[in-house]
């Protein structure tokens, strides 16, 4: 029997090589070998768009869209989109009686994204359970692994203790424990240098962003303030050039040369740039002209019927907890 693997993102924008480097590249490669469902979490982007769910509806097929450009092959894996699927809602409401109010408090990414959001006394009860509703995503499949970028990993974590809280409070084995894979790009840095890149923060490289705008964002990065003379010594850490170059630059041989070329001296950004730029461009340009070949019809057609076979699963799952809790009149 194959091993499953549930994955998902939030479809509050396009995706983006944070996305690409983080878990699509992984999820084209474990399609083959692992039974794949990908959701396209509109629920949960919902719980800190709710005041602006265009943003969310409209960028539902553009998800779709760059599933499609980046090779996931609907044919093998089940892209299905969350909101179609109530029973997911419903586990989640068994699950928050699990949960308790600090534990979700403490859980590291919720707490970076509230106060990058500034919810201070304002912060809505949706958002702060989303990590209860990604373990009902998470468990509704018995997945068994969630590739996924390194800020996830307190999701799984949470999921886990779930798990174990469910099975011992019902004294059952239901629900299945699941394991993360982190890419080796475990968390891509945005343009500007800033810890992360996000759609939010407005310092990302889209897979759909035309030639044009890749290049432009590329002479935009961030390098190394010092590095002020192409003579001057200069620093890879920190160095959004270096760290793209490491996330998607196939010479890994050519990289090393290069950054120790730059730390000596005599590298100029132009260069280093000039040379990344190259690089995504030859790696963007397939992707683009993939999503310019795909139909809105299509890809309507491929969400309801993966919706449709995702739904089936879930309906059993929901079958089985309900049976094992004692909800059965
Ligand atoms: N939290 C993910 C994001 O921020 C999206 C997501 C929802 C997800 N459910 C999931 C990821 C289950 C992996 C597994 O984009």
């Amino acid at each position: 029997m194959k091993k499953i693997i549930l994955t998902g993102d939030r479809p509050s924008g396009k995706l983006h090589l944070g996305h690409y480097g983080g878990s699509l590249k992984n999820r084209v490669l474990l399609q083959e070998s692992h039974k794949q469902y990908i959701m396209i979490a509109d629920i949960q982007a919902l719980t800190d768009n709710f005041d602006n769910p265009e943003k969310v509806t409209s960028n539902v097929l553009e998800v779709m869209a760059d599933y499609l450009s980046v090779g996931i092959d609907p044919n093998i894996s089940t892209i299905f989109i969350q909101s179609q699927i109530p029973e997911l809602a419903e586990l989640t409401i068994y699950y928050m009686n699990l949960v308790t109010l600090g534990r979700l408090q403490r859980n590291p990414t919720v707490k970076a994204e509230i106060q990058q959001k500034g919810y201070n006394d304002s912060l809505p009860i949706g958002f702060l359970c989303y990590p209860i509703s990604q373990a009902a995503d998470i468990t509704a499949f018995n997945a068994d692994l969630v590739p996924a970028g390194e800020d996830q990993l307190p999701m799984i974590e949470q999921t886990n203790e779930i798990v174990r809280k469910f099975n011992g409070t019902y004294s059952s084995n239901c629900l299945k424990e699941v394991e993360p894979l982190i890419s080796n790009v475990r968390r891509l840095i945005g343009i500007d240098g800033k810890a992360k890149a996000s759609k939010s923060l407005n310092n990302t490289i889209f897979l759909s962003d035309e030639a044009s705008e890749i290049k432009r964002k590329v002479f935009m990065m961030y390098t190394d303030p010092n590095h002020l003379k192409i003579s001057d010594p200069g620093k890879v850490e920190g160095n959004v050039v270096f760290e793209y170059l490491n996330a998607f630059h196939e010479n890994k041989e050519e990289i090393n040369e290069l950054k120790a070329h730059y730390q000596r001296g005599g590298l100029g950004d132009t260069t280093i740039k000039s040379i990344l730029n190259d690089s995504l461009q030859s790696m963007l340009e397939p992707i683009r002209d993939k999503r310019l070949s795909l139909k809105k019809g299509e890809l309507l057609e491929i969400l309801y019927n993966g919706t449709r076979a995702a739904r089936e699963v879930v309906k059993e799952k929901i079958e089985e907890v309900r049976d094992v809790i004692g909800i059965k009149y």
